[in-house]
């Protein structure tokens, strides 16, 4: 067993990310073998470091890295570090509440608290390979889940807190999840979200799930069934806090996380142990430049691919110090992240530009009273940032002073693709820059080929395989084939369009597809249309993101009724029944009832021709002759809201 600190992996100039850039596609088997044999504990090498096959023909598509290897994601993020950092903080725990004592929780209490809870999870029946969801608050007890499964060898599906007790249910019937981690409640600011009561409604659809445990966080008054739910500290409390890790292949499923898809059906993004675990490492490493003793956060909430890979795999493998935060910008006030930052000296930061966004329309004294002197490198991700909250981060969070990496990735790619690296290469506002040795990115034209001249705009696509990619889509190998492998030959296909500059700097310009990105959230229109369809009175719809200044995107949702034009309390009904089915992030912003849709000669909505009027964008429609009622063009155009 291997272990070493310092890595010539990790560049540290921009000649040394020129070379290692120039290793990686010159020869990627051996950079990524002497990575992971440099960098991590196995208990077995590799027989076969890749074997892959990029094809549309599902039974054909297949990537495989680190074949025959056996480790334990835990060892790499816990038990290695014993010796030399038992002592150090692993986890801060920032509550939602400011009052309330922030824990400090060290490495060897991170390593207790994960035995306990596999142990706890085994004693509740779970075993090597089960599905396990977790739908949890943003508290300690999530991390330790998350890390619970993957030491036992059990799959973890993590659904963000903030979901429908439809979309849970979805969730766990799809990958046949037979535990349920839940707690009372959550703390949102001055809300309770009730937790328990939406996974009881969720769980009356689903046959699979024998036992729920339920972590007490809110003290709410809530059922408990007998026989199926058990609570969570009495459960801990009676484990063992020794269990030792499960050997696993580097190809056997670490975790599932669901992300929106083209048609109405989430996407269970399957993930595997070995290429994830090497790559959230080496990335995190080279992106956020992580030093010893640094203070690292990053405000997104666990119940996505960011909190999976930035707040918990990637800166435990690093032995970091990853702050956790329960709580939102917003509480008690617009102040929070910047009062959090002072309160724990925190040197990286890192979050989505909505919340930039939303933070600085506010109030200037909420920033400067408070003392950033702390950070120094920035970061984003989730959705392009526009230059005005670029400048305003780089002015008044990191006083010009601090590098801001614009990270550009997907629940897909499990980790950072295209992005600076702090300090060592240029950031330049509203581009992500640079892919990460061993990224090879291209740009495709509308016909299939490659742009091979230096400045271009395009479709993004990924030409070789790279460790942590999604494997499959959990129960759907070919749709898996459909959505990413189908559209250019051999090629992975990201679903975003993207401009080339002169020196090969990527700046992404959004979704190509029907896939909407609000306040950083990656919602599926299709999934959004199917619940508006429910409506008793609506006879179809078309939903499409629009730009909004703090969100991004917004949705917009044009609908036809039947037979009547009555509009008030239809388009409340529609806001109150996409919010309780799917949740309130994907509540459309603007309804505008229509007495009909552009359509094609076969009866395709022209969604294209709907982006445009949503957008205030009237004069490049196109050729609009060819539709089947071309006529209800201008009636829409008229009557948008
Ligand atoms: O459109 C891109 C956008 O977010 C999509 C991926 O969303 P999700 O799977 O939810 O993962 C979000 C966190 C990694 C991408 O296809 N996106 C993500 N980061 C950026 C971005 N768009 C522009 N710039 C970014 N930095």
């Amino acid at each position: 067993m291997l272990l070493r600190q310092m890595s010539n992996f990790i560049a540290s100039s921009e000649a040394q990310y020129e070379d290692l850039y120039k290793q990686s596609t010159e020869d990627p088997k051996k950079f990524w073998s002497d990575f992971a044999e440099q960098e991590f504990v196995w208990h077995k090498q590799w027989d076969n470091l890749l074997d892959y096959k990029l094809s549309s023909d599902a039974n054909d598509l297949g990537v495989k890295w680190f074949e025959g290897a056996k480790l334990n994601i835990t060892e790499n993020c816990i038990d290695r570090h014993l010796a030399a950092k038992g002592e150090q903080t692993a986890i801060i725990f920032e509550a939602n509440d400011p009052k309330e004592e922030a824990l400090h929780i060290t490495y060897s209490e991170l390593a207790k608290n994960v035995n306990k809870t596999a142990n706890m999870l085994k004693a509740n029946g779970a075993k090597k390979g089960d599905r396990i969801c977790l739908y949890m608050p943003m508290t300690p007890e999530l991390a330790y889940a998350v890390l619970a499964c993957a030491r036992i060898g059990a799959v973890h599906s993590v659904v963000f807190a903030g979901f429908s007790a439809k979309s849970l249910s979805d969730r766990v019937m799809d990958s046949k999840c037979n535990l349920v981690l839940t707690a009372d409640g959550g703390y949102r600011g001055n809300k309770i979200t009730s937790l328990k009561e939406i996974t009881d409604e969720a769980l009356m659809s689903c046959d699979c799930v024998e036992k729920v445990i339920v972590l007490n966080r809110t003290n709410s008054k809530i059922a408990m069934e007998y026989g199926r739910d058990v609570w969570w500290q009495e459960e801990f409390a009676k484990a063992s806090d020794v269990c030792p890790a499960e050997i696993m292949d580097a190809e056997d499923m670490l975790f599932i996380l669901y992300t929106s898809g083209s048609t109405g059906k989430p996407k269970g993004m399957v993930h595997t142990c070995g290429g994830y675990m090497v790559y959230v490492n080496y990335s995190f490493r080279n992106v956020f430049q992580y030093e010893e003793g640094d203070i690292y956060w990053c405000t997104a909430d666990i119940g996505w691919i960011t909190g999976h890979s930035y707040i918990v795999y990637g800166p435990l493998s690093a032995g970091a110090t990853t702050l956790m935060f329960e709580g939102v910008p917003s509480y008690p006030d617009m102040g929070r992240f910047w009062e959090v930052v002072e309160k724990h000296k925190v040197n990286i930061f890192y979050t989505a530009p909505t919340a930039i966004r939303s933070l600085a329309t506010c109030d200037m004294r909420l920033v400067t009273k408070h003392d950033l002197s702390s950070l120094k490198t920035l970061g984003t991700v989730g959705e392009p940032i526009n230059l005005e909250a670029w400048e305003w981060y780089d002015e008044h969070i990191g006083k010009k002073n601090c590098p801001i990496v614009d990270t550009w990735w997907q629940t897909e790619t499990g980790g950072i693709m295209i992005t600076s690296l702090a300090g060592v290469t240029k950031d330049i506002p509203t581009y992500a820059t640079l892919p990460l040795p061993g990224i090879q990115p291209c740009l495709m034209d509308e016909s299939g080929n490659e742009i091979t001249s230096a400045e271009g705009e395009g479709r993004l696509c990924i030409k070789y395989p790279w460790p942590s990619m999604a494997r499959t889509i959990y129960g759907d190998h070919q749709r898996y084939a459909d959505t990413y492998f189908s559209s250019f030959a051999g090629k992975y296909f990201t679903g975003d369009g993207a401009k080339r500059n002169a020196e090969g700097n990527y700046r992404i310009t959004g979704r190509v597809d029907d896939i909407v990105i609000v306040s950083g959230h990656n919602l599926g229109t299709a999934e959004i249309e199917n619940i508006i369809n429910e409506h008793e009175l609506v006879a179809e719809s078309a939903v499409v993101g629009y730009p909004h200044d703090v969100k991004g995107n917004s949705i917009y949702a044009f609908v036809t009724l039947k037979g009547t034009s009555e509009s008030g309390a239809v388009t409340r009904e529609i806001r109150e029944l996409v919010a309780k089915t799917l949740g309130p992030i994907c509540k459309p912003e603007k309804i505008q009832i229509t007495t009909g849709l552009p359509k094609t000669r076969s009866g395709k909505i022209m969604r294209r021709i709907l982006r445009k009027i949503a957008a205030g964008d009237f004069e490049n429609l196109g050729d609009i002759s060819t539709l089947l009622n071309p006529e209800c063009v201008e009636e829409v155009i008229k009557g948008r809201v």
